[in-house]
């Protein structure tokens, strides 16, 4: 609860370049995304150096992944008129925080993060002993922390990454927010805001080192963040003064858990490439059309005339989230009665699929046959990206004595 409160939080998620997005992301991720871009200022990214820590051999593929990705984001309804979109090594400032964090985060840190040895784990046939696998949470802590992003959405695999951010944010503004004469110069932004705002402030301070009310603090924080005409360093010490420590220079983000979603796969299994059970967002509709036709059923209807039951289905979880209450009655009722046939069971499932599909895949047209505009959204993105993250190294490189170029 460090970070400076925000009426315009900034959000920063990324994705890494897998190639084309399927209906999984799109329920799991992308709809969750779009939603956000609404409600905060979002900074969207590719996560290139990301898939490099595990993909390091297959340059090759990069390239093609990201604008696959990037189109099929695009095709989703992200709007990059509201949300930024960009390329991480295109703003390669993530990279100079990456090396400055290093400095003060300990080895035992990266090494007792949970996706270290479980990906070392199930990457068998890859070598993962590498100094840019171990570091690469500290990387994801740069991509955050240099945009000072307060919430991060993410899937639960990702939490302890955040956690690990936090820690990492906490540790640099207790060694780097301390600078000479703090407490003067908070005394003295204390008193540019003016003497009926300074003795609220005083107040509130007072209430919560004393009595630890939080709410005091949270509304001497509303306070000083509403002194838009102080500078920056004046709010960020008084934001740092009323916890005791120094200035705060890197804010803690939160973890926005996404739901885990587990959108079916055609085998019944979660939707995954790994498992080649995937209707992709740029899916032809006759081969969307064609791979819900050919989705096993219950293993028990054999014949038409067989009844079957729904639970022991994998097109059943399909009909849980695309169908209506009476759809679903009806297919229940039909299936156990063997009233219906599978595949007339499949069909309000494929107008649905194809329905949520046609305007994903207009969109995506429009963008496939303009690449020009894609990359154009894309280099304006990393543009207003980097305009953030320069500044936040300027403050970063300040407060670790490399101000002197
Ligand atoms: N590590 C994330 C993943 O593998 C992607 C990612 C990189 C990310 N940097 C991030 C997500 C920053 C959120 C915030 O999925
Ligand atoms: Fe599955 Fe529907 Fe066939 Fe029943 S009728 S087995 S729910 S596809």
């Amino acid at each position: 609860m460090n970070s400076i409160p925000d009426r315009h939080a900034r959000v920063l998620s990324g994705m890494r370049p897998t190639g084309r997005l399927h209906l999984g992301h799109y329920h799991g991720v992308l709809k969750n995304w779009v939603r956000l871009q609404h409600e905060y200022e979002c900074f969207f990214f590719v996560a290139d150096w990301h898939a490099l820590t595990t993909h390091y051999d297959e340059p090759g593929i990069i390239g093609e992944h990201v604008w696959d990705m990037v189109i099929d984001w695009l095709a989703a309804d992200i709007n990059p008129g509201v949300a930024k979109l960009f390329i991480q090594s295109r703003v390669p400032e993530h990279a100079e925080l990456h090396v400055l964090l290093s400095m003060i985060t300990p080895l035992g840190w990266l090494e007792r993060v949970p996706s270290y040895k479980d990906q070392q784990e199930k990457l068998k046939e890859k070598d993962l002993a590498t100094f840019g696998f171990l570091g690469y949470p500290l990387l994801q802590s740069a991509d955050i922390l240099i945009y000072k992003a307060s919430l991060v959405p993410v899937g639960e695999d990702q939490v302890a990454h955040v956690e690990l951010t936090r820690e990492v944010a906490r540790r640099f503004n207790h060694i780097y927010g301390r600078e000479p004469g703090f407490e003067e110069k908070a005394e003295a932004a204390i008193k540019k805001m003016g003497a009926k705002n300074a003795r609220l402030y005083k107040e509130l301070r007072k209430r919560y080192q004393e009595q630890g009310d939080d709410e005091a603090l949270q509304t001497a924080r509303a306070l000083v963040e509403a002194r838009q005409n102080m500078t920056l360093s004046d709010r960020e010490r008084l934001i740092g003064y009323l916890e005791g420590g120094g200035i705060i220079i890197l804010p803690e983000p939160q973890a926005l858990l996404t739901p885990a979603s587990k959108f079916p796969g055609l085998d019944g299994q979660k939707m995954s490439k790994s498992y080649d059970n995937t209707i992709a967002l740029r899916e032809a509709p006759q081969s969307v059309q064609a791979k819900l036709r050919a989705m096993p059923t219950d293993p028990a209807r054999v014949r038409r005339t067989d009844p079957g039951e729904p639970e022991k289905c994998p097109v059943w979880p399909l009909h849980k989230i695309y169908s209506t209450a009476e759809t679903q009655d009806w297919a229940q009722k039909g299936c156990r009665s063997a009233g219906i046939g599978c595949l007339e069971c499949k069909q309000p499932l494929i107008d649905a699929v194809l329905a949520e599909l046609a305007p994903i895949r207009e969109r995506a047209l429009e963008f496939e046959n303009n690449p020009a505009l894609v990359r154009n959204i894309i280099a304006e993105g990393c543009e207003a990206a980097r305009d953030v993250a320069c500044v936040t190294m300027e403050e970063v490189r300040e407060a670790m004595g490399l101000a002197y170029r």
